[in-house]
């Protein structure tokens, strides 16, 4: 039996105030020539954020989407924008996708030498800071850090594709991260990307999780918006423990 007991955050962002557990639907699975459709459907389904992922081919081997796209996903989005930057040097580019639109932008620790600066320059921007771990990165590597950071995002797969199997120890590293952050004194939210299903969802926010980002498992469906409900459904019991 899992401890729900945690301090799982809270975290507004530009005026939606959250529920206790949110769900970020990642358009990498989407059909990005119906791009509009299929956000429309999730945030029919109850979606909170729509999860962007921006690769570069560098830091991971895939090349996905970038500022133009953020930019047109702004215009048709009425939920707010989770940008999750794998990109070298990401502070080349925190201006471009703050005037895109994100309400929050995530980096990686593993190519941000300079992380207190990147995540002042993105919170000077008034948006939503992040820093994201590699499953092979060790928790110490916010440690340091963590009474800056608006919010932690725990890879529970290895970044560059969608549709990968869930990493179980990503778990184990949720709770590491829960504690560093209430030892810092930080309610920051802590946002599990990976292989998220309706199966581990419980699990993830029992461990302390409250943003769960989920591609495959929505959008590799006949119905995403059927399939968000059912993320939020499975983790109904977990949703109250965290106001
Ligand atoms: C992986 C991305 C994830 C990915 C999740 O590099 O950061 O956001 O889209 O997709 P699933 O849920 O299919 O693992
Ligand atoms: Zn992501």
């Amino acid at each position: 039996m899992t401890d729900r007991h945690v301090n799982a955050g809270d975290l507004k962002v530009s005026g939606y105030q959250t529920r206790g557990v949110q769900i970020a639907p990642s358009i990498l699975s989407a059909n990005f020539a119906e791009l509009g459709r299929d956000i429309a459907a999730v945030e029919r389904g109850g979606a909170d954020l729509i999860h962007i992922d921006v690769m570069d081919g560098h830091f991971v081997p895939n090349i996905t989407i970038g500022q133009p796209v953020v930019r047109a996903i702004k215009r048709i989005a009425t939920c707010p924008l989770d940008v999750h930057l794998m990109i070298e040097e990401p502070d080349r580019y925190v201006d471009d996708f703050v005037s895109a639109g994100a309400n929050m932008l995530s980096v990686h620790v593993e190519v941000s030498p300079y992380l207190h600066r990147t995540i002042a320059l993105i919170k000077s921007r008034g948006v939503k800071a992040g820093a994201v771990l590699n499953p092979s990165t060790p928790v110490s590597a916010i440690e340091h850090i963590a009474s800056e950071l608006d919010f932690v995002l725990v890879m529970s797969v290895n970044p560059g594709f969608g549709g990968q199997a869930f990493i179980p120890q990503s778990l184990d590293k949720v709770r590491r991260v829960r504690e560093v952050l209430n030892r810092a004194g930080s309610s920051a939210p802590i946002e599990i990307d990976g292989g998220i299903d309706a199966l581990n969802a419980a699990d993830a926010v029992a461990a302390g999780a409250s943003i769960l980002v989920a591609g495959n498992a929505i959008f590799a469906t006949p119905d995403p918006e059927a399939a968000t409900r059912a993320l939020r459904a499975a983790v109904g019991s977990a949703t109250g423990s965290h106001a």
